[in-house]
């Protein structure tokens, strides 16, 4: 079981990379980074990396699903950003392909999982026209137990289920933080199950709580495996020696490639299907992590890409190949597929067919991805190989937490706090004002005094 980071087209000037002089020089900043992270740890504000081992948090998502096995033949889960992205990234990568399609007897009687993540009414209504509410479990995940897209799909679930004489306890349960928020005591009066997000391990950075746990257990992965492979990294990254801590190496690799190389965008390209959603979950926790503002006012932050081999070499390489000298390319490889196809001979004569006879699609889009991080290097664009031996719960969880780590440190390394978000905050406070909600009376006279669209810029 093995997780490597290939960083060699990463380091040289031949390749538009880092200098191997600043890749040593970087050393020291990496441990200062590694120990501002490890003071937040301790002080117990920032908890993802510890929560891995705590068995009674995975017990609470554990027991939940041995409960509920057999009940339900749809699982929904209503939340968005950070309570929604994980668990359909688990879903993706470790559920056969195409699970929500798959016949009950192909899902060994584990239900389907939805994700709604957002508050389009055409998905909404159209998914709960779909199902059979006496046999669905919603799963309403918010951390801060109090956000305007999360609180309607509850508001509008809450009504279907009481029209239909349906008890909500048994067709509920909240994932929140065991204090803050409205869903607790809401929880408390409903009588709804309510799971824990430990109050110092925020949206983005949960899915190893019962936010991704729960759904995984549900659905039949195995979560202590997961959990497992996220502990094995924390291990691996304990250390402050930057060459032995692999999310040191990401973070500072990608730090110093953007504020020393202007390669302000990070593509994250996995060369697997099952890792498509996980492209997107890492989006959010890089962008929403790291692009901030520091104290003189300036701003920080790569923009996070997601892109899929071999699918993206038909729609985005040129732009990496020939764009703006300002990315990096963060390819994923999978040693070994859980299944394979020999692609058969055939039509021999054919130049263009001819010579694929005999060889495996793993190894097709294997050599893709090699070719394509190969043919970066050649023309000075730098990028790095994540080696999965496996897509398994053991890898996964690895990877998160790899990415989480690696996250953190970058946050300490560019001075900012990656664990807040405040600069969506007006924009919430806009909508609230709108939407009449009370206590945003001050964004409603901010709101209206920005200037009216002008006619002349309409067409
Ligand atoms: O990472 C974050 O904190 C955010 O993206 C949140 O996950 C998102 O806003 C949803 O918040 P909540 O879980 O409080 O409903």
């Amino acid at each position: 079981m093995t997780i490597r980071i290939d960083y060699s087209n990463m380091i040289g000037e031949a390749i538009g990379g880092i200098p191997e002089t600043e890749w040593t020089a970087v050393e020291s900043r990496f441990e200062s980074a590694h120990a501002g992270f490890q003071a937040l740890r301790q002080s117990g504000s920032v908890g993802f990396a510890d929560i891995v081992r705590d068995e009674a948090l995975r017990d609470q998502a554990i027991n939940y699903a041995l409960l509920a096995k057999g009940r339900y033949d749809d699982v929904v889960i209503l939340g968005i950003g950070g309570s929604a992205l994980g668990p359909i990234a688990l879903r993706t990568a470790l559920r056969p392909s195409g699970w929500n399609m798959l016949t009950n007897e192909s899902r060994d009687g584990f239900p389907r999982l939805h994700v709604l993540d957002n508050v389009d009414p055409e998905t909404i209504a159209a998914l709960l026209e779909r199902l059979q509410l006496p046999r669905t479990l919603f799963i309403v995940t918010s951390k801060s137990g109090g956000t305007a897209e999360t609180m309607s799909q509850f508001l509008i679930v809450h009504h279907r289920l009481a029209s239909q004489g349906l008890l909500i306890e048994d067709h509920v349960v909240f994932v929140t933080d065991p204090a803050q928020g409205a869903l607790r005591p809401l929880a408390h009066q409903l009588q709804v199950p309510a799971l824990d997000i430990p109050p110092s391990v925020g949206g983005r950075f949960s899915v190893l709580t019962p936010v991704g746990t729960l759904p995984a257990a549900l659905i039949g992965i195995d979560v202590a495996k997961l959990l497992e492979g996220a502990a094995a990294m924390v291990d691996r990254c304990e250390t402050s020696k930057l060459g032995d801590n692999p999310a040191g190496v990401y973070a500072s690799l990608q730090w110093l490639a953007d504020t020393r190389h202007g390669k302000v965008i990070n593509v994250f390209m996995p060369y697997s299907d099952p890792l498509r959603d996980f492209a997107d979950w890492f989006v959010q926790l890089w962008a929403e992590s790291l692009g901030k503002h520091l104290a003189d006012g300036s701003s920080v932050g790569q923009t996070p890409v997601p892109a899929v081999g071999a699918t993206d070499q038909h729609s985005q390489v040129q732009l990496f190949m020939e764009g703006p000298k300002n990315k990096v390319v963060t390819f994923v490889a999978v040693d070994e597929r859980k299944t394979d196809l020999t692609i058969p001979y055939g039509f021999k004569e054919v130049k263009e067919l001819g010579y694929l006879g005999g060889h495996s699609l793993s190894e097709l889009i294997d050599i893709e991805q090699r070719a394509t991080a190969g043919a970066l290097a050649k023309r000075g664009r730098p990028n790095l190989t994540i080696h999965l031996e496996h897509v398994d719960e053991w890898h996964v969880g690895g990877l998160m937490m790899l990415l989480e780590l690696a996250t953190a440190y970058a946050g300490q390394l560019y001075g900012i706090d990656a664990f807040n978000q405040p600069g969506v905050e007006l924009g919430k406070r806009f909508a609230y004002a709108m939407l009449g909600r009370p206590g945003a009376e001050d964004a409603r006279k901010e709101w209206e005094s920005l200037p009216p669209a002008d006619a002349r810029w309409s067409v």
